[in-house]
């Protein structure tokens, strides 16, 4: 069984292994399905729309069978553990579950679990698929990662794609710069101010401010944040003629980012999302055991 809990658990050969499997997904292997009666559970504990109905989507393209899991007239409600509804899901057939949950890598709860885990999200750590759709987009567009820079904007610390945006661009060549309000970052090597990383990046990744994972109420008002820290249509000025703005969503219009700018001409936020239907595909391939396809080149 392959799982997928972190970008950092794969060698660099497997990432894009994976980027050019979900590639192939958009061309050659649009028929390629799993084997008949493969179920599939995805459990989602928080909110979400894009990675839950994009597994679905990919799940079901695949030909799996696909149950949508809800914890309210589950018997979470009754105090079961996260472990015990997965070992429940194993033992009643389901072959790999998709997993979104609040707390910090609970996947270290399920190290006896015997089938699949994608990860979906884990609090403020991981979200690995995220991370493989914003780099098959990254490639789509420049054709390489090698000296590719991304400017990392917002809500930096509360955000489980910032660092494996990172940790993934070092891995390939690239390069990555957070920036943001203070509270919301660390000033370390990798820090710019906005209007700096807005010049500098091939690639401006604007994050949603993460207002449910926050212990207190935003002291400024929404226009002050988008003006001091978000992506205003003068900033936008700013950028690199041939750099492209993405954002995880989803988006608040006005907020992180000028409404307008979020279908303009640099913008491939609605890309990214297409483009997670193809490597969720990819993953939940991998995740069976078949081997990456080799006919088809990134
Ligand atoms: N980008 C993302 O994870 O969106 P959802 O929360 O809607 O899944």
């Amino acid at each position: 069984q392959n799982s997928l809990l972190r970008i950092s658990d794969l060698t660099k050969e497997e990432l894009l292994d994976i980027l050019n499997d979900a590639h192939a997904f958009s061309c050659s292997h649009r028929d390629w399905q799993l084997p008949d009666r493969t179920l599939i559970a995805n459990l989602f504990f928080e909110p979400s729309t894009r990675t839950h109905y994009s597994f679905a989507s990919a799940e079901l393209q695949l030909g799996a069978r696909v149950e949508d899991f809800s914890a309210a007239g589950s018997s979470v409600e009754k105090g079961e553990t996260l472990y015990d509804t997965v070992k429940t899901f194993e033992s009643i057939g389901y072959n790999a579950v998709v997993i979104r949950h609040s707390k910090d890598e609970y996947f270290k709860e399920l190290e006896n679990i015997n089938i699949p885990i994608l990860n979906a999200g884990d609090g403020c750590g991981n979200h690995p698929t995220q991370c493989l759709l914003d780099l098959l987009t990254i490639y789509q567009e420049f054709k390489t990662f090698e000296n590719i820079k991304v400017a990392v904007i917002g809500d930096v610390t509360h955000s489980r794609v910032a660092n494996s945006i990172k940790e993934a661009m070092a891995m390939l060549g690239g390069e990555t710069r957070f920036s943001g309000p203070d509270e919301w970052i660390h000033k370390d090597e990798s820090y710019m101010p906005v209007d700096e990383a807005v010049k500098w990046a091939d690639v401006v990744m604007m994050l949603r401010i993460q207002h449910e994972r926050h212990k207190e109420t935003m002291a400024m008002s929404k226009e002050e944040y988008l003006e001091r820290y978000g992506l205003t249509k003068k900033r936008a000025e700013m950028m690199k003629p041939h750099a492209i703005i993405m954002h995880p969503a989803p988006v608040n219009r006005g907020v992180e980012i000028d409404n307008d700018l979020v279908e303009c001409e640099k913008s491939r936020i609605f890309k990214q999302m297409e483009n997670g239907v193809l490597v969720r595909k990819a993953v939940v391939k991998r995740a069976f055991g078949f081997a990456p396809f080799k006919d088809v080149k990134l």
